[in-house]
């Protein structure tokens, strides 16, 4: 665990507190050049092999289910944006996983303290994948594409495919239609390139009988990536979005060794946990825990895995800190853009501008302090005369935990 109260010079802790307070009022869009010329941090990050300009991004969920709020994010200066979960069609408009679509639901936001005292946030709901149809998706999603969006921020669609049990056959038209559709749409509106895309394994579908098998879980992993690639009119990114199974550690590493061989572009580990008695999925503190623990676990055992994203709890530039130490590129965000808007520093501006202030300058337990602690207690060298957000990505010494 990285020190709570990063220790800098005062000299530079000067310089961070007043640029702080400058932009309090109003953050910039442009704050990570701001921090790199002012502060001498470079927070560059990558997602599903694209640069950004920071590692904090939306995670898919209910922030991210309109035009307005994937505008608002581009406004503040988000790194990457993933859309809300649709659940796939065959051609006909048949959905096998029709259980993962229903209408919205009302969030509470809720706080969370866990065994040891430290009091976290979590969203208590009830909803799951997009409420709507595929057509009405892909239309958003268009719509999202033709945004204005000078720094080609990416934004990337989210996907619940077909799941078969172990004697089923998987549903191939699912998979094929649902792709084609959303490349077609990214071939007109999108950028160029290989489109990115999620697939989300679900806290309840953790939490589903469906879920009960290891085997099952283990050949959906293994299987998922080249059903997408196979179904793909064009070279598609995948990102595996892993859930929390309802096993132990040694299951979740398992399931990790499996999605490394099985041709992912990226992972993202992992997604909120399940509680089976009340029937909610949670986040906090014992999602980050339980995340950064099983990535020490999937150090330690040699495991080349592709380019990690993490989720669950970034709550602090701190969280990021902890989860980049331990291999991830990026980080994805939704409860700590729901909380109160008094936790956050800022004053002023949008919510997810103020939040990503927070994330980036608060004088404690910012992103940009944790790098520049690290710079000056001898652990991360600065290169051209800029200490680089990359640079500790994976450098947590394996088998410590
Ligand atoms: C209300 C809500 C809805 C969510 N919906 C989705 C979804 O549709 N697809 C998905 O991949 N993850 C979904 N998630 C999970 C988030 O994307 C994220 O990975 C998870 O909440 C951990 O991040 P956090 O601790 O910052 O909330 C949802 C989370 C919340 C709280």
């Amino acid at each position: 665990m990285l020190i709570s109260r990063p220790v800098v010079s005062s000299k530079w802790r000067a310089l961070l507190e007043q640029l702080a307070e400058q932009t309090a009022g109003n953050p910039p869009d442009d704050l990570p050049a701001i921090i790199r010329e002012e502060l001498g941090i470079d927070l560059t990050a990558r997602y599903a092999g694209l640069t950004i300009a920071h590692p904090f991004g939306k995670a898919s969920g209910q922030l991210s289910f309109t035009r307005q709020q994937v505008e608002a994010d581009l406004a503040a200066g988000i790194g990457f944006v993933v859309l809300k979960t649709v659940v796939a069609e065959g051609p006909s408009g048949s959905r096998s996983m029709s259980d993962w679509s229903n209408p919205e639901t009302r969030m509470r936001v809720e706080t969370r303290t866990e065994g040891n005292g430290r009091r976290g946030w979590t969203v208590t709901w009830s909803g799951r994948g997009w409420a709507g149809s595929l057509d009405e998706y892909t239309e958003f999603f268009s719509e999202t594409l033709r945004l204005p969006n000078p720094r080609n921020v990416p934004i990337v669609p989210s996907v619940k495919y077909n799941l078969p049990d172990e004697t089923d056959e998987v549903v191939e038209s699912e998979y094929h239609h649902t792709t084609t559709r959303l490349y077609q749409v990214w071939d007109h509106d999108g950028p160029g390139g290989p489109m990115v895309l999620e697939k989300d394994f679900s806290p309840t579908l953790a939490g589903d009988d469906r879920s009960a098998s290891r085997d099952r879980i283990l050949r959906w992993v293994e299987s998922v990536p080249a059903w997408v690639r196979e179904a793909a009119p064009h070279e598609v990114r995948l990102g595996v979005k892993l859930m929390n199974a309802m096993f132990d550690d040694a299951f979740q590493v398992e399931m990790v060794r499996v999605a490394s061989q099985a041709g992912a572009a990226f992972l993202v580990g992992f997604n909120r946990l399940f509680d089976p008695g009340a029937h909610v999925a949670f986040g906090g503190w014992e999602l980050s825990d339980r995340n950064c623990r099983v990535l020490d676990l999937v150090r330690a055992a040699g495991i080349d895995t592709p380019p990690l994203s993490a989720t669950g709890n970034i709550s602090s530039g701190r969280v990021m800190l902890e989860y980049a130490l331990r291999g991830c590129e990026n980080g994805q965000v939704h409860t700590f853009f729901q909380i109160p808007q008094s936790e956050y520093l800022a004053t002023g501006g949008s919510r997810i501008s103020r939040a990503l202030h927070t994330l980036l300058l608060h004088p404690s337990q910012g992103l940009v302090v944790g790098l520049r602690h690290r710079h000056e207690a001898g652990h991360l060298e600065a290169r051209d005369g800029l200490v680089r957000f990359l640079d500790v990505v994976g450098t947590h010494p394996v088998g410590h935990t």
